[in-house]
């Protein structure tokens, strides 16, 4: 009896041991991606499997079922699953738009606020994604500072998803939330309790299957909550191990890093110069593994009825799976987020050769149908009401 016991406490003591040191490696890799400009403190992470686990349950943690958290659209279509299902957390859209590269503007939170207040809900916080999933931009320090002030101003929680940090091509304008904390000297304050990160390693290493996520909180209770509530989304203690052996190799770490970054960059420069030569524009972005396309030149109408039109027809004839702008409650219609990380450089070339073909038949027919419709526009302007008349088969009125 006495031996197992001394095994069930070895054990136990080791598990917490992997633990602390995956957790340690993890706060050095999160520093090491923002430029080390700001230090995390490991006694306020915790592990949870992947970022879905941890977006729902700092839900749990914040906010009561019907109360509120604000998003700007277009958003990651896993949040209504994510942070409404189990929760009963509702989400308000904050209105942003093609107008000015969906930037978050004081005039649409301050909308969503409202919009909440009038439906009777209580507004808990503000979610972002930084960079953004799915425009592929991350947050200017404007945006940052005007997050903020709104959660002072409104002692609203700010919960950054922070999940593709390590994507950003362009590391100089990468501003994490906790940054902007720093700058402002806010530690301490009550609006630093209220801010949330949530990180996970599924797009940075491409490892989503290994389900290595995390909450970092600076609020003592919910990371204890959190803690607790970890128990139903825990790391394995092999995946732990395997991962704190890999952080740990800080040379792998850095050359990985900046690999990554190299070849996005380039995957995507492929991406948008290819869809430019098919008349195609994208957002112009700085990170992520997808771009936001703009297509509203192919549609058949201004509706999200033409837009599902075009989308099966991406799907159906030129054989691509990318998301319809609607599907991130996007709310203009035309925008939809296309992939470049997930296949090669080669395939990439093939899927461009197929999408140029289509959109330049697409381009041509539209503009066939407009000139022809613009013929006849003109012939009905050239010809009387009485040649109309007369050369009508409905003439009832002549017999
Ligand atoms: C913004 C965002 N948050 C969370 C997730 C979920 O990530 P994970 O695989 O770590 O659960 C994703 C996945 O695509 C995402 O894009």
């Amino acid at each position: 009896m006495i031996y197992y016991t001394y095994i069930y406490i070895y054990v136990c003591i080791t598990l917490i041991e992997l633990n602390f040191i995956l957790v340690q490696e993890l706060v050095e890799f999160m520093s090491k991606i923002r430029g080390n400009k700001v230090k995390f403190d490991a006694n306020k992470l915790v592990l949870t499997a992947g970022s879905t686990s941890a977006n729902e349950t700092l839900m749990f943690c914040l906010a009561d079922p019907g109360d509120a958290f604000l998003l700007p659209v277009p958003y990651y279509p896993g949040f209504d699953r994510d942070l409404k299902w189990r929760t009963g957390v509702e989400i308000v859209p904050i209105q942003c738009r093609s107008s000015n590269g969906f930037r978050i503007t004081s005039s649409a939170l301050e909308e969503a606020y409202l919009q909440a207040q009038d439906k009777g809900l209580k507004v808990k916080g503000v979610l972002v994604t930084n960079p953004s999933n799915p425009l592929g931009t991350t947050l200017t320090r404007d945006e940052l500072d005007l997050l903020i002030d709104f959660a002072i101003d409104k002692e609203a929680h700010i919960v950054s998803d922070e999940i593709f940090s390590g994507t950003v091509f362009d590391s100089q304008s990468f501003v994490s939330i906790a940054e902007v904390l720093n700058d402002r000297n806010l530690e301490g304050s009550e609006v630093f309790d209220r801010v949330h990160i949530v990180y996970s390693l599924s797009k940075d290493l491409g490892v989503p299957g290994f389900r290595i996520g995390m909450v970092y909180s600076n609020d003592e209770q919910v990371v204890s909550a959190a803690t607790k509530m970890s128990s139903f989304g825990l790391v394995s203690s092999q995946t732990q191990y395997t991962f704190s052996r890999m952080l740990s190799d800080k040379k792998f770490t850095a050359k990985y890093l900046k690999e990554n970054r190299k070849r996005l960059k380039r995957r995507k420069e492929i991406l948008v110069s290819g869809l430019k030569s098919a008349g195609i524009k994208c957002l112009k972005s700085n990170a992520c593994l997808f771009a936001w396309v703009d297509m509203r030149s192919l549609l058949s109408s201004d509706t999200f009825e033409a837009e599902k039109e075009l989308w099966k027809r991406i799907v159906y004839e030129v054989g691509l799976n990318v998301s319809p702008g609607s599907s991130c409650h996007c709310t203009e219609p035309g925008w939809f987020r296309m992939c470049f990380a997930n296949m090669s450089e080669e395939t990439l070339g093939v899927a461009l050769q197929r999408f140029k073909a289509f959109a330049e038949t697409l381009i041509r027919s539209k503009q066939q149908q407009q000139q022809s419709a613009g013929k006849c526009y003109s012939r009905t302007r050239s010809l009387t009401r009485w040649v109309f008349q007369l050369a009508s088969d409905d003439r009832e009125t002549d017999r």
